[in-house]
């Protein structure tokens, strides 16, 4: 008897090499540990633009005609809107978790609201979520600000230009990252002709997990549990050994340190040494243990790693870049609460761009499975 073409169908768990697409936006080389946005490798993009600059960028490589002042604008416009929408936003903020109010707040959004207003609430809600979670009310968004400013502002934070930098550079380096799982559950929405809005809440219920955007408030909570470099390998020694993976190591496509865990890396050095220069002004410099965390980080990545290709010899298993995540956001003083919303913040940018990008292709994106489940016990198959 041949063989169906269930029978002899590779499954691959995961999708893992799978190609289902082509793109323009973004590519990741695990290999090479590069990645490339629209063209630029990502230490170039995070350099020399602006979010919105980058956002402008990656909308015209999904084939729109737009310029920066464009997505200044729209960004702006987005951002009062979002402001006057919190209060029809009903309990949807005062969830305990961030993540689980941003879907519900962004849920609320009209389906035909424009690109600029989407981006945009996912920071708006995000701030907002924090203060109200303290008891504050939330801020409205500065006019004539960036985008990275005025989530600082709203964030009731310090806001200078070199913390607006940093911030800046964060924004641009997570905004897009090839077909990682939220962004494919954004085009999986959007292949079926879905609106914008269904398929960025799909992007945020993914990125909502801990293997995917949930990493960097427990490498924080890891790095202040560790408290010393000294306690690093006892550590992380009785967490491999509880059965337990280490928190922003490791990635299902680099075979190299993620490229942005190094831009990030840099981002926070700048940062420092700026902030050092400033010492006069009253924001001045970062508090002592926002610097300790950087080398404290450095000690933990560098044990991890170790312990990592002992038992995973050839793995490679380094940092990925949710590592230096939790340093910069916590050294800008982001609540930790709010560390995967505001990578949400940035992500939309690319849930939206590879949104126009499916709705191009037009292509319904529906992959089978392979059944081992009982079959009806009929005459004909025996
Ligand atoms: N700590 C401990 N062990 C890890 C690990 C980590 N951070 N990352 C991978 N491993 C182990 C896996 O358990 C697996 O072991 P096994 O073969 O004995 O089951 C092996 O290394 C290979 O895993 P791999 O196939 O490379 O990983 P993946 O593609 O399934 O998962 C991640 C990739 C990112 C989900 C995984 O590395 C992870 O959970 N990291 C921690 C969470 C994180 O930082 N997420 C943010 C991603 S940007």
């Amino acid at each position: 008897m041949t063989k169906s073409a269930s029978e002899t169908a590779e499954v691959r768990e995961g999708l893992e090499g799978v190609l289902v697409t082509k793109t323009r936006l973004s590519h990741v080389d695990g290999e090479r540990g590069r990645l490339i946005v629209a063209g630029r490798d990502v230490e170039e993009l995070s350099r020399t633009h602006s979010f919105e600059a980058a956002v402008a960028l990656l909308l015209s490589a999904a084939g729109e005609d737009v310029v920066v002042a464009s997505v200044e604008r729209a960004l702006a416009e987005g951002r009062a809107k979002a402001f006057a929408r919190l209060s029809t936003l009903g309990d949807a903020l005062s969830r305990r978790d961030a993540m689980d109010a941003l879907r519900a707040a962004v849920a609320h959004l009209p389906e035909e609201s424009t690109r600029g207003e989407i981006i945009a609430s996912v920071a708006v809600f995000g701030a907002a979520w924090a203060r109200l979670r303290t008891g504050a009310a939330p801020i409205a968004p500065p006019t004539g600000a960036s985008h990275a400013e005025a989530l600082l502002a709203m964030l009731g934070g310090v806001r200078d230009a070199s913390r607006v930098r940093a911030l800046d550079a964060y924004l641009v380096t997570v905004m897009d990252h090839g077909l990682n799982a939220s962004t494919f559950a954004a085009r999986v929405v959007a292949s079926t002709g879905s609106d914008l809005v269904s398929a960025v809440v799909a992007g945020i219920g993914a990125l909502k997990g801990p293997l995917h955007g949930g990493a960097p408030g427990p490498v924080l909570e890891m790095l202040t549990a560790i408290g010393t470099r000294e306690r690093a390998a006892s550590y992380l020694e009785a967490e491999l050994a509880a059965g337990r993976r280490i928190m922003g190591m490791g990635h299902r496509i680099y075979r190299q340190r993620d490229p942005r865990a190094l831009v990030l890396e840099r981002a926070i050095e700048e940062l420092e040494s700026a902030l050092a220069r400033a010492t006069a002004s009253a924001d001045g410099a970062l508090d002592q243990s926002a610097r300790d965390r950087l080398s404290l980080a450095r000690a933990v990545e560098a044990q991890a790693e170790r312990l990592l290709e002992q038992r995973q010899p050839g793995r490679n298993l380094r940092a990925n870049v949710e590592f230096y995540t939790a340093v910069l956001l916590s050294a800008l003083e982001v609540p930790s609460e709010l560390f995967a919303a505001v990578f949400a913040a940035a992500r939309s940018a690319g849930w939206v761009a590879h949104v126009i990008e499916q709705r191009r292709q037009s292509r319904l994106i529906r992959p089978g499975a392979l059944y081992i489940g009982e079959l009806p016990n009929r005459a004909d198959q025996t």
